[in-house]
């Protein structure tokens, strides 16, 4: 067996690992990246953030040419949707960010491993692959297995007609009726792209509201736009089975009639990839759902083992993940750099977007702070008329008293961009003021976060 030493070896080559793996060869490491696919990039990139993007966009154009080019005065005769195309564009835009990724390993001299990587002690990862097996050894480690989408009991997934979200990212045909269950990130993304392409989508959600964890406030909003766009959602609908039977499924949920349907999207979250990489042979618990506990150095219980991104718990989001990988490598570097769990942004990218940093109102309002509150609507702002996108609103959260920024929550159009500044002014301990006493550009949607900016100070202009 061969055998390979490096200062640092990263296992998993998705957004924590990778971008880990960068940040540690540029500090002067010896770097190692083990990834079991053929392609590095992890969920996010093959099968998850980026190719889901990538559906949404080309959706949302077929509804755009459909149904809102006649507003210009454009007239379509003809459109016609070619689902392999769109799949093709969708594997390209894929192939394209994995192989920059291989691209920047070779110039930061990243040494590239695949196949499947399980700790033999507590010096060396045995990597199996298609190449054969090596032995990669290491002064120190950094796990970042990621995680995958969760299964739940009864539900007989066969990868085909009932499956997750990377299923639902290769329908050959556009399901007549498809049954999403979860009213999650997952399920109304994926919910959107198959209901544009014209399935009848029903969403069912076990809870009393979609988007749990979101401010509720937005996610009532969310909930009114997604009904019009002609989506279905059961809430207070546990699912208790799904089963395929030939080209159909039936659904039973409690207390109701079974529903039948041509596919099924399982979204009801992800849980950490942490078995059978060999956490035992080197003493590393994991909590009950197989998260792993780390200190504020990513550091695990054996000091020279590292864990970031998915796997240790949190937002499962790909910004957080690359984030703790790149501090987890700074500060074994002896960078002071730390993570701010507190202004961390969120995204989902229907139409309209929705994005939010910081508190929700319903959090603050649990923790008893006084505070204000600004609403700028996209319905008063210039740029957004132009562009015919006047649904949604910015909502700024502030402390009464100090006037901080708690928190900033947007849905409408391009939401997913203009949140950005809302991150930056709150990484910076900005005021609603400094954020209304900002020039910005007009005509901008970023004039809707300026409006409600000074709405918090009860002094908007174009909103009464
Ligand atoms: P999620 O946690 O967002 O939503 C899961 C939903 O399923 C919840 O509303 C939950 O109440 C519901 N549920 C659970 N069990 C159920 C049952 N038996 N019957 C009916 N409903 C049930 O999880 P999701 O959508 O699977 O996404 C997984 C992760 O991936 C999320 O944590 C998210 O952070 C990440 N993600 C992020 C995206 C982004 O940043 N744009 C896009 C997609 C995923």
């Amino acid at each position: 067996m061969n055998s390979v030493r490096h200062d640092l070896v990263v296992l998993g080559g998705g957004p924590a690992g990778y971008v880990a793996a960068i940040r540690a060869a540029q500090l002067g490491m010896n770097v190692a990246c083990i990834d079991e696919n053929s392609r590095f990039g992890g969920t996010c990139l093959r099968v998850g953030c980026i190719p889901s993007k990538a559906l949404l966009e080309s959706s949302h154009l077929y509804e755009e040419a459909k149904h809102r080019f006649a507003d210009h005065g454009l007239t379509v005769s003809g459109l016609q949707m070619d689902l392999s195309t769109m799949m093709k564009r969708k594997e390209k835009i894929v192939d394209t960010l994995t192989g920059g990724i291989d691209v920047l390993f070779k110039q930061r001299g990243v040494t590239a491993y695949r196949g499947r990587g399980k700790f033999r002690d507590i010096e060396s990862i045995e990597v199996t692959g298609e190449q054969g097996t090596t032995l990669v050894q290491g002064d120190r480690f950094l796990i970042a297995a990621g995680s995958r989408p969760a299964s739940l009991p009864n539900i007989e997934e066969d990868g085909d007609r009932i499956g997750n979200s990377t299923t639902a990212l290769s329908f050959p045909d556009v399901p007549k009726r498809l049954i999403v269950i979860g009213g999650g990130y997952i399920g109304l993304e994926l919910g959107s792209v198959w209901n544009r392409l014209g399935s009848e989508v029903i969403v069912l959600e076990a809870l009393d509201r979609i988007l749990p964890g979101m401010d509720s406030e937005l996610a009532q909003l969310a909930h009114r736009t997604f009904k019009k766009q002609g989506m279905d959602f059961r809430t207070k609908t546990m699912v208790a089975s799904a089963k395929r039977d030939g080209d159909q499924c039936i659904v039973e949920v409690q207390g109701g009639e079974p529903i039948h349907c041509d596919r099924v999207l399982l979204a009801t979250g992800r849980v950490p990839t942490t078995g059978g990489i060999g956490l035992d042979v080197i003493g590393i618990p994991t909590d009950r759902r197989g998260f792993i506990a780390v200190n504020e150095d990513f550091q695990t219980e054996v000091k020279h083992v590292y864990a970031a991104g998915d796997c240790i718990g949190g937002m499962m989001l790909a910004h957080k993940a690359m984030e703790e990988g790149i501090i987890c490598v700074e500060r074994m570097a002896g960078i002071p750099s730390h993570m701010n769990y507190d202004v961390i942004p969120a995204i989902i990218y229907t139409h309209p977007e929705i994005a939010s940093v910081g508190k929700t109102e319903d959090q603050l309002k649990e923790a008893g702070v006084d505070y204000r509150k600004g609403i700028g609507p996209f319905g008063a702002n210039g740029r957004a008329r132009t562009l015919g996108e006047t649904e949604g609103r910015v909502k700024i959260l502030a402390d009464r008293k100090t006037d901080r920024v708690l928190g900033v929550h947007i849905i409408g159009v391009r939401a997913g961009d203009l949140i950005a500044e809302a991150a930056t002014a709150m990484e910076f301990g900005a005021s609603s003021e400094d954020i209304a006493r900002t020039c910005h550009a007009h005509p901008t949607l970023a004039e809707a976060i300026h409006e409600a900016a000074l709405a918090v100070d009860d002094r908007a202009i174009h909103t009464a």
